[in-house]
């Protein structure tokens, strides 16, 4: 299994195994909660595109959303991009269908006008509101076997982590899948409602290691289009610390440093406009790995946190090729 046009998957057979059984469990009627968790940049949306591929595949219907850092305050957000999508699409017929018996509670939750009026967007969490939207995802689940596919987690509003709380503990019997990705948790209620999540009783947690040299090697044959050579590869994989986002943004500034038209007369940044400073200009010697590279790949390094300097980075690259 590997999602059609996502790129190369390495190191994910056991991940990517897991997934394919929660898969076909929830297909045979065995809701499942599963938690990807790791660091920005280690493949947790990554994993999501497989599990998204293969529920496809297996036919089941998938549901999606993602949190927003600045979308949190915004109650039910994360719900609401869950399933307007298909009431939008539904017609009058189906939509009261899936809104039928209790799913009815939920109903003001996607009512245009309520929204408009403000009722709708109140963050009411009550247990009405939580058990009616339970009860769409189950009729939803109950027409055609369900995956419901949350990533970035960590950013999603206090509402929706309740009622993802609450179908989490509801799953038995249910053709649904439950997909959450989420980074490690930090303080505060959210990361808490999160820490529940990932510690309930009947959920599995993945947690994507970072890659090996073998996989950093065939990374980097596959981006720079060469065989790399061993001290090459250990230090990127040392550089990188086997986090593939990092890995790729390092060898995505490789690849455009070389093929930069004019390589030699221009010192500023081909993509973002900055110019190094004179101390880090290019050395004229191979300039692999040139510190320039190193500067113009700066800014797609800020994921990894203030710790992440040049410093760090122009150690693990100091191999030369002879
Ligand atoms: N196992 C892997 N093999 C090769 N490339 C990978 C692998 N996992 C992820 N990648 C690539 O690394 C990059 C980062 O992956 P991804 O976006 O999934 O990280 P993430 O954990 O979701 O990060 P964030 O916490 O910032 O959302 C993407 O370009 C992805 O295609
Ligand atoms: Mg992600």
């Amino acid at each position: 299994m590997t999602a059609p046009g996502a790129g190369l998957l390495l190191e994910r057979d056991t991940e990517v195994a897991t997934l394919a059984a929660m898969v076909a469990a929830a297909r045979d009627g065995d809701g499942r909660l599963v938690a990807i968790e790791g660091s920005a940049g280690i493949g947790k949306t990554r994993l999501l595109t497989e599990v998204r591929a293969a529920a496809g595949e297996a036919g089941l219907h998938v549901l999606a959303a993602r949190g927003g850092e600045l979308e949190r305050e915004f109650a039910f957000g994360v719900v609401r991009q869950l399933f307007e999508p298909l009431l939008a699409m539904s017609s009058q017929e189906e939509r009261a269908e899936l809104l039928a018996g209790a799913a009815a509670l939920a109903a003001p939750l996607f009512d245009q006008s309520q929204l408009r009026l403000g009722n709708g967007a109140s963050g009411d969490a009550s247990f009405a509101t939580l058990h009616g939207l339970y009860w769409l995802a189950a009729n939803i689940a109950l027409r055609r076997p369900l995956l419901v596919a949350v990533d970035d987690l960590h950013w999603a509003d206090a509402a929706s982590l309740r009622w993802l709380g609450y179908l989490a503990r509801r799953l038995e019997g249910l053709p649904l899948l439950l997909v959450l990705a989420t980074r490690p948790l930090s303080e505060g209620e959210e990361s808490s409602m999160v820490g529940e999540l990932l510690a309930e009783p009947a959920g599995v947690v993945v947690r994507p290691e970072p890659l090996g040299t073998v996989a950093v090697a065939a990374l980097i044959a596959d981006v720079l289009s060469a065989e790399p050579e061993e001290p090459f590869v250990a230090a990127a994989a040392t550089g990188s610390g086997g986090n593939p986002l990092f890995l790729r943004a390092l060898l995505d500034a490789f690849a455009r440093e070389q093929l930069a038209p004019r390589r030699r007369t221009s010192p500023g940044c081909s993509s973002s406009g900055q110019r190094p400073s004179h101390a880090l200009s290019p050395s004229g010697s191979h300039g692999w790995p040139s510190p320039r590279v190193l500067w113009c790949a700066r800014p797609q390094f800020s994921v990894m946190g203030p710790s992440f300097g040049l410093r760090p980075l122009s150690r693990a690259w100091r191999y030369r090729p002879h």
